[in-house]
Formats: structure tokens, sequence, C-alpha cells
């Protein structure tokens, strides 16, 4: 019928994984379409905390397809590690977890060379999640890359063997890093026994194949549209589209299927890694926001840098994704603030203004602010959007109104049902 999607408006870590999990059962299948395990998409239910990162976030809905599409790049270690977590919990996931036979494959020597080409940038590093994205990407676009489907061939460790030595060719070019090559390639192959025994099929029949029989698909983003190789802050981006056109051609989806873009943003901002982020607070009340806000990456663990939300910025992703509706999550986080900022435009060249500029990293701009009065009171009770404080609601309205699109969804904490429907 047709296909929704859901994607980070941010710098990634926008509560992607809650919200996939809570409206998964409006679908019939959840599909990831880009990234890989640099993404954590965390999900609370009861008492319990799963933290996915390839698996897409639809799998604890029982009645459920889960897609991995051919725009992601699977590492066959991690993978086994996540359906380990389910089997944990039992929950069944054999007859609907489905993985593109074009996904590409993350080699233990792509995360060699990741965390190498880091060590080689010094202070200029991306600060990468050192997961092998960058490399595993760059092998498919110099087609050099080795794919779900080739793990079924009789010659597949001729060319995993054809393809660790370009990479171990490359590795000189780069300072020395310690890494187990030998012991991560022994779990690698262990991995693939697992996924050769699980469907892998070819997607975009099946998906356009399920569209035509009525059925509903939800597209979940990874990472954030800020981190887009093509419009994010380059290079300290990933290494795919991780806006609304990256559907497409993640899933082998035509542009007319798509429906929904449902956008989502935190209550002010966070990135995690290196690059510009024009309203980053380095002071104490960005030490406030990330201990209230508990930013620690789900995947690395790494403080996350916090700041304002910022409207310059948004409303340029919004233009990118064609955001039809917006998710406001971690309200309940400025809980305690007597005031609460917004950047509402930059001032760059003499001028101000709502356009990026061609490069954050080397144009300085200054964020122009404006105050809102904080709520200063708890959100565990509120459950329509009439029952929040005024100050929270204005709030929500606000950015409705700067941003010209419907906020549809606001969340007031980690858990399933912490969630106001509008
Ligand atoms: P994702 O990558 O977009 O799925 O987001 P992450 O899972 O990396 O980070 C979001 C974090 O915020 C997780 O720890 C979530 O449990 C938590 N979270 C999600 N929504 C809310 C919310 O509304 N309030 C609070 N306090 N925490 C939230
Ligand atoms: P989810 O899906 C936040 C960041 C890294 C680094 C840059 C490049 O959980 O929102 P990479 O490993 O892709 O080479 O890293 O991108 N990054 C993320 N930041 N959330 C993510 O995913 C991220 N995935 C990558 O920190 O700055
Ligand atoms: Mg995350």
């Amino acid at each position: 019928m047709y296909v929704d999607v859901l994607l980070g408006l941010q710098w990634g870590d926008e509560g992607k994984g809650k919200v996939v999990d809570y409206i998964a059962d409006q679908y019939d299948v959840v599909c990831r379409f880009q990234g890989g395990p640099n993404a954590g998409h965390t999900i609370i239910i009861g008492d319990k905390k799963f933290v996915l990162h390839t698996i897409p976030s639809g799998v604890f809905r029982s009645n459920i397809i889960n897609v991995v599409g051919n725009g992601v790049v699977l590492d066959p270690i991690t993978f086994k590690k996540e359906l380990a977590n389910l089997d944990t919990v039992n929950i069944e996931y054999k007859s609907r977890l489905y993985i593109s036979q074009k996904a590409h494959l993350i080699l233990p020597s792509h995360r060699l060379l990741d965390a190498a080409s880091e060590a080689s940038k010094g202070a200029t590093k991306i600060g990468s999640t050192l997961k092998g994205i960058g490399p595993t990407y760059m092998d498919k676009t110099g087609r050099n890359g080795l794919r779900v489907g080739d793990i079924f061939l009789h010659d597949f460790e001729a060319k995993y063997r054809a393809l660790k030595e370009k990479h171990l060719g490359l590795i000189k070019l780069y300072p020395q890093v310690e890494f187990d090559l030998a012991g991560e390639e022994a779990k690698w192959f262990e991995s693939l026994e697992l996924l050769r025994s699980l469907n892998s099929i070819s997607s975009e029949y099946f998906l356009n194949d399920l569209l035509s029989k009525g059925k509903r698909i939800l597209a979940e983003g990874a990472q954030g549209s800020m981190l887009d190789i093509d419009y994010g802050t380059y290079p300290y981006v990933t290494s795919s589209n991780t806006i609304a056109a990256g559907v497409c051609n993640g899933l082998g989806i035509p542009p007319s299927k798509v429906r929904e873009v449902i956008g989502i943003a935190k209550a002010y901002c966070t990135r995690v890694g290196g690059g510009p982020f024009p309203t980053e607070l380095e002071n104490e009340t960005g030490e406030t926001l990330r201990r209230i806000g508990m930013e620690f990456g789900a995947t690395t663990g790494r403080p996350r840098r916090c700041g304002w939300i910022d409207i310059p910025q948004l409303k340029y992703v919004n233009m990118l994704n064609g955001v039809t509706q917006i998710v406001i999550t971690k309200l309940d986080v400025l809980n305690d603030f007597d005031e609460i900022e917004v950047g509402t435009s930059y001032k760059y060249d003499g001028k101000e203004t709502h356009e990026l500029p061609f490069d954050l990293c080397t144009t300085a701009v200054d964020v122009q602010y404006t105050p809102y009065q904080g709520w200063k009171s708890d959100l565990s009770e509120c459950k329509t959007f009439e029952s929040l404080p005024k100050n929270a609601s204005d709030y929500i309205l606000e950015l409705e109104r700067l941003l010209e699109t419907k906020i549809s969804i606001i969340s007031t904490g980690p858990e399933r049902s912490q969630l106001i429907i509008r």
C-alpha cells in the first residue's frame, strides 16, 4: 500500500528506536534502509532495556515482519550478538526477519581500517564508532564489496581473501593500531553460520510484492539527517544517505510509494563525535542536559555533546526530507529549567539568515537565541497535550510555528507508554 519513513532530524540518537517500537503496530513491516552497527536504537519495555544496532525496531511486536534492506551494511558478529539478546527474552524472529542478499558485509579488516584511518587523523578525527562503516561503504562504491548473497557462493572464501589482502595493503598507509585480526576473523566466520540459516532474500521484490498486496511498510532511519553523506556537516558525517531519499535506494522502493515522512527531534540537541554543532553548550547547562538526559552513546558509551534546539538546522532538514509530521522527544529532560533557549536564526557573512552556510566547519555562525519560560514541573502524569503545563505546550506550539510542520507525537520518558499522541 505505502511506505512511511521515520528518521532522525538532528545528529542521531533522537529516540528513533523507542518511537518505531511504539508505532510499529500500525504497520505490517519495519525495514532498515541504511547504516549499520554504528546505530544504537534503545527500546525500554518494562524493566528490560534493549539496544538494537542492525535489527529493525519492529522486532518486539510479534506479528511484524522485519527487513534489513540492501542499503544497510551488516557485521555478522554484531548481528549474532543482537539475535542472542532476543533469544534471552524468547523473542521469536526466525520466521519474521529477512535480510537483503544485496546488503554489504562488514569484514573485520574494515573495522581495522576504520580504526587506523581515525588514528591517522589525530585531532581532526571524525569520531567514528569504529564499526567499519566508512571502509565498507567505500568498498561498496568502489565495487569491491562482499554482499550477504555471496556467503552462499562456492568462491566466497576466495573473494574474502582477495578483499582482505587489499585491506592489508592499504593498512600500510596508516599508523599501527591494536587489533586482533585473526581472533576477529575466527568469530566472523563462525557468525556466518547463523547468517546462512536466516531468510536472505531479494528484498526489492519482497517489499514491492508486499506493497502490491496492500501491506504497510515503515522505513526506520539510522543516524540523523545532519550526518548524511551529502547534506550533513561533511566530513564529520557517516557514509550513507540518512535522509528520506535513502529509503528508495536502500530498499528498492519507488518514490511514488512514500507517504508520510515522520521526522524526529529532541526538545534540545545532541551530537556524539567530532564536527560542528552551532548551538552546543560547553558549560554547566550543557552538562545538566547530559546528566538529566543521560546523554551517553548507546553504541559506544561516549558522552554526547549537548545544546539547544536549532531552528535553521531543523528547517534545512525539513526541506531535504519533506517532513510531513514531527515527533519531539525528551521533553521531560527540560522539566527543571527556568528558561529554555531556542536557536532561531544564524548570523554570518554580515547577514541574519535561516540558511546553513556551505561549510559549518569553516564558517563560524553566530546563533541568535530566543528564550522561553520553563514549566518547572514533572510531566509523567501528562497523557494528553491539554494536560501539559502551559509553558510546555506553548514551547511545542512555538516549535510547530517556527518549523511550519505539525508536531504529532511528544515523548515524555524512555518507556514505550510515555508518549502523548496529538
Ligand atoms: P536512537 O538512536 O534515535 O534510537 O536513540 P538512542 O536510543 O541512541 O538514544 C535515545 C535515548 O533516550 C535512549 O536512552 C532512550 O531510552 C531515551 N529516550 C527516548 N525517548 C525519551 C524521552 O522522551 N525521555 C527520556 N528521558 N528519555 C528518552
Ligand atoms: P543512531 O542510529 C549518533 C556518528 C559518529 C561519528 C559519525 C561517523 O543511534 O542515531 P561512523 O561510525 O558512521 O563512521 O561515525 O557519525 N554516528 C552516530 N551518532 N547516533 C548514531 O546512530 C550514529 N551513527 C554514527 O559518532 O561522529
Ligand atoms: Mg542511537
